[in-house]
């Protein structure tokens, strides 16, 4: 396993890294001779109200390795281990443990409880991994000061501000801008423009395309145009270093994760860069992004902090909406009869000026709503933490301060007793025949309780226009013989899973 790792093309091998394997030899040697716990005991839990921890062979590394190179089929091996109870278990990552939760009540109490289960302390953890200072997290998540009526703090007060920017008519006005941006990203000579040539034959990867086009459109709509102008490549870099964004995320030493920082790096040049622009030169449709840097402006100084919370709230605004709408897109698109219900069922949304109504879209394309569910319910793999902040319990199962939690929204989704035998594969007309599902607790694409994803509306919208789009203005069919692509496993998720193949249609103007 380790030399699979090792000879990974995610791992940059050098004298730093080769140095730490031989660190990591010899303190695994020393160890195993000093403190040799046999396979399968448990150190720490003794009582009965204590998660069982799943068996391990060395100490200190637990189950990291595995966790870093399939965290879902870890979970998975722990759940089965267990009988398939659902019952919380525990594993260890780099000597620290942590709960498991595959069970829908578990994950609801937890959500139920922001106090108590708190997010917070992740969410400071990873911006600090992106390069804000420790200072920069507190002040972000503390009330500003007295004046602070509703003593939230810069953050938690802008998870109010993008509920309102994504919803009624601020929401129209958001997805109206975004329909005429993909209407250009769309055109012929754009979509002629990205054909390449795979197999010997000209096409398009179309989940990439739509990937990097989502990123760039909610780009463009959040930050307008000025950002792409300081750094046309920003779309791709934020996809290069999403994919990597999982070692920020769960805090891999410096040195394993060189080429994330350095992307990193870059990418907050180009934020500092922007923020350099006077706020006059910098107009955007979303109004959010103005408000938002009004009240980081207030409490931060450093320009890499406001630069780092640029990125951060670029990455949560654009990478999500564009994995799920690529496989949106690659699911409608490779199934001939599910392309003809869609384009069919689309049609009404498109107005006699040209404009299109996503809010038709939204809620009343049954058939697409229901695509859009299961793309969500099989891709979304978000490995979500908690800290425990006060000694309590979950069912029987006692928790001290200081533990930390970890679920899966793909342990809840794969429910063989919820969503049926066939649960693992793809079923477009799942959510269609059975709609109630939408509404069930193992369905948690966009998490739960106070903390609920705010952007899951212009998500739906956004990826619906740019399927109902494309189909209207083109015949796309698989440009040769291929398999549909399959999810990659084999990182960390903290989102929509990604593929490492690629889909190539050959998309050809309709008449
Ligand atoms: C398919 C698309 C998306 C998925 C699957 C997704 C998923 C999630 C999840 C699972 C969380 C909650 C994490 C937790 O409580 O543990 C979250 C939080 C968040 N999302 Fe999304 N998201 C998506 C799109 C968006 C969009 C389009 C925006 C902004 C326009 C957005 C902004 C946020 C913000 C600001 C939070 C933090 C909420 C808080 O902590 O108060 N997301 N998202």
């Amino acid at each position: 396993m380790l030399s699979s790792l090792l000879h990974s093309p995610r791992v940059n091998i050098t004298p730093q890294y080769i140095l730490f394997f031989l660190c990591f030899l010899v303190l695994v040697m020393v160890l195993v001779r000093f403190c040799a716990i046999p396979k399968g005991s448990h150190q720490r839990r003794q009582s009965q109200d204590l998660s069982p921890m799943l068996p391990y062979p060395l100490p200190f590394f637990g189950h990291t390795v595995s966790f870093i190179m399939n965290s879902e089929k870890l979970i998975n091996h722990g759940r089965e281990f267990f009988g398939n109870t659902r019952n919380i278990f525990s594993i260890v990552i780099l000597g620290k443990s942590f709960h498991i939760l595959t069970n829908p009540r578990h994950v609801a109490i937890v959500h139920s409880k922001p106090t108590t289960f708190e997010f917070t302390g992740i969410l400071k953890d990873a911006l600090i991994a992106l390069g804000a200072s420790k200072e920069a997290a507190r002040v972000l998540w503390s009330p500003k000061s007295v004046k602070d009526v509703l003593r939230k703090g810069v953050i938690p007060s802008s998870h109010d501000l993008q509920i309102r920017q994504t919803s009624g008519k601020d929401l129209k006005t958001l997805s109206h801008y975004i329909c005429g941006f993909l209407k250009e990203r769309t055109s012929p000579e754009a979509i002629t423009l990205a054909h390449n040539t795979q197999s010997g034959v000209e096409s398009l990867s179309i989940m990439e395309w739509a990937r990097e086009n989502i990123i760039f459109a909610m780009q463009d709509a959040y930050f307008g145009p000025q950002l792409h102008k300081i750094d046309p490549t920003l779309p791709r870099a934020m996809i290069e270093f999403s994919d990597l964004a999982w070692q920020a995320w769960y805090q891999v030493p410096w040195f394993l994760r060189r080429k994330q920082l350095s992307l990193c790096k870059r990418m907050l040049s180009s934020y500092q860069r922007y923020l350099d622009l006077p706020t006059n030169e910098r107009k955007a449709t979303a109004w959010f992004t103005g408000a938002f840097e009004k009240s980081f402006q207030e409490v931060l100084t450093n320009h890499t902090d406001k630069a780092a919370l640029m990125m951060f709230f670029h990455w949560g605004i654009g990478m999500n909406p564009a994995d799920a709408t690529g496989w949106l897109v690659a699911h409608i698109t490779f199934d001939t009869s599910l392309t003809e219900i869609i384009r069919e069922e689309t049609a009404p949304a498109f107005k006699d000026n040209g404009s299109l109504d996503t809010f038709y879209l939204a809620t009343s394309c049954p058939t697409l709503l229901s695509v859009w569910y299961e793309v969500l319910r099989l891709y979304t793999s978000v490995t979500t933490m908690r800290n425990v902040t006060e000694e309590t319990n979950i069912g029987d199962i006692h928790f001290d301060k200081g533990d930390k939690l970890m679920f899966s929204a793909r342990q809840l989704a794969l429910d063989e007793t919820v969503f049926s035998k066939n649960a693992a594969e793809f079923d477009a007309m799942r959510f269609l025949k059975n709609p109630e599902l939408q509404y069930s607790e193992s369905l948690r694409p966009f998490g739960g309780g106070k903390t609920i994803c705010p952007g899951r509306t212009l998500a739906m919208h956004v990826a619906m226009a740019l399927v109902a789009i494309l189909l209207r203005r083109y015949n796309i069919t698989p440009a040769f013989p291929q398999e549909f692509p399959q999810p990659f496993e084999g990182d960390p998720s903290i989102g929509v899973m990604r593929t490492k193949d690629g889909l190539y249609m050959h998309l050809e103007k309709r008449t």
